[in-house]
């Protein structure tokens, strides 16, 4: 069956061997809890060690809900006939028999905790590697304060978020009445590059943004005296998993500021509808709780504006073809970043042939 979901155009709509941000790291807990994974339930726990463990949401006996499963050591009895499975899949008891058929199973997921968040690998097991998750020079290092946000519905499909954040232009517009003037960085042209590290990354050198809205709600004490600001805006593509935005500033021609970052953690929870994660970062004020708690604040409230307008584009994407699309120099970046995306999802049908 064709999968294909617009703008990308492949067989499947997303890839499977990934990893994703399930969770939090708090809201995992010897409590199962049910959570819907590229259009597929998880139940996800903790073992008595606190280790996180991901299985199928629906029991393979008769689809019961593991999420009412009641938590009995490490392993999950189906709250249906008490159909018992380990931590590691297989099925251990079956009350109404003695034995029980060795090859008897619940899919499980690998599954890492890595700072604030829970990752699942959603594709073949054997190629899961913890290696893979993206490791942020700015998140949870010494010289840092972040801090993890929420999990958001986004109500469409994953690949309109990864649009938006490539494509910053938005900022004067859906984002106006929050972030203020921001034409300086709309017409700075995009400049496109690979990191060291093989992610691909958009950079924007920013001269002369006046030290206004965003900017100056960051450097307050620097607003009155200077009167612009010199930023490096990036946006850098960690795979479909993961996006930062952010950048260093400085007064114009003058001192480091500061740098501050917002990341995106995107999981497709169905084909139209996505786990949208976040977490702010920045290596300034560092001490600063109540500055803490208003770009959380901030930061949701953007989020938020994406968020409506996206819904909006899903509504009618069914209509969307992107041969139809009017593309200019603003959109080099999401199309590159579109066809990185493209390759993954082609390169894992040929090499894992589905029915
Ligand atoms: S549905 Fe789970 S034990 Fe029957
Ligand atoms: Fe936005």
């Amino acid at each position: 069956m064709n999968q294909r979901i617009y703008p990308i155009n492949t067989e499947q709509p997303w890839p499977r061997n990934q990893w994703w941000i399930a969770a939090t790291a708090a809201e995992v807990s010897r409590t199962p809890m049910e959570r819907t994974i590229l259009d597929e339930p998880v139940v996800l726990y903790r073992t008595e060690n606190g280790d996180p463990v991901a299985m199928a949401g629906l029991c393979p006996h008769r689809g019961y809900p593991m999420a009412h499963a009641k938590v009995v050591g490490d392993a999950l009895e189906c709250a249906y006939h008490g159909f018992t499975f380990g931590c590691e899949g297989s099925c251990t008891r079956i009350p109404s028999q003695e034995k029980v058929p060795e090859n008897w199973k619940i899919r499980t997921y690998p599954v890492v905790q890595r700072w604030e968040w829970i990752w699942i690998w959603t594709g073949d097991p054997a190629l899961a590697d913890s290696a893979q998750i993206p490791d942020l020079w700015c998140l949870g290092k010494p010289g840092w304060r972040s801090t993890v946000g929420r999990r958001a519905t986004l109500e469409a499909r994953y690949p309109l978020l990864i649009d938006n954040l490539f494509d910053l232009s938005h900022l004067n517009y859906i984002h106006a009445s929050l972030v203020g003037d921001q034409t300086a960085i709309v017409q700075t042209p995009v400049e496109m590059s690979q990191q060291a590290d093989g992610c691909f990354r958009l950079t924007r050198h920013v001269h002369n943004a006046p030290f206004g809205g965003y900017f100056a709600f960051q450097f307050p004490h620097k607003a009155a005296e200077a009167p612009a600001i010199y930023t490096e805006l990036f946006s850098i593509y960690y795979g479909p998993c993961l996006i930062l935005s952010g950048g260093p500033f400085f007064v114009e021609g003058g001192e480091r500021l500061g740098e501050s970052s917002f990341v995106h953690g995107i999981t497709p929870e169905t084909r139209a509808s996505t786990h949208y994660w976040s977490a702010i970062t920045r290596d300034f004020r560092l001490d600063d709780d109540a500055f803490d708690a208003a770009m959380l604040a901030n930061d949701a409230a953007v989020r938020d504006q994406d968020n409506v307008a996206l819904a909006q584009i899903e509504r009618h994407a069914h209509r969307l073809d992107v041969q139809g699309e009017l593309s200019a120099l603003q959109d080099a970046g999401a199309i590159r970043v579109r066809r990185l995306l493209a390759a993954q999802i082609d390169a894992e049908a040929k090499r894992v042939p589905r029915a």
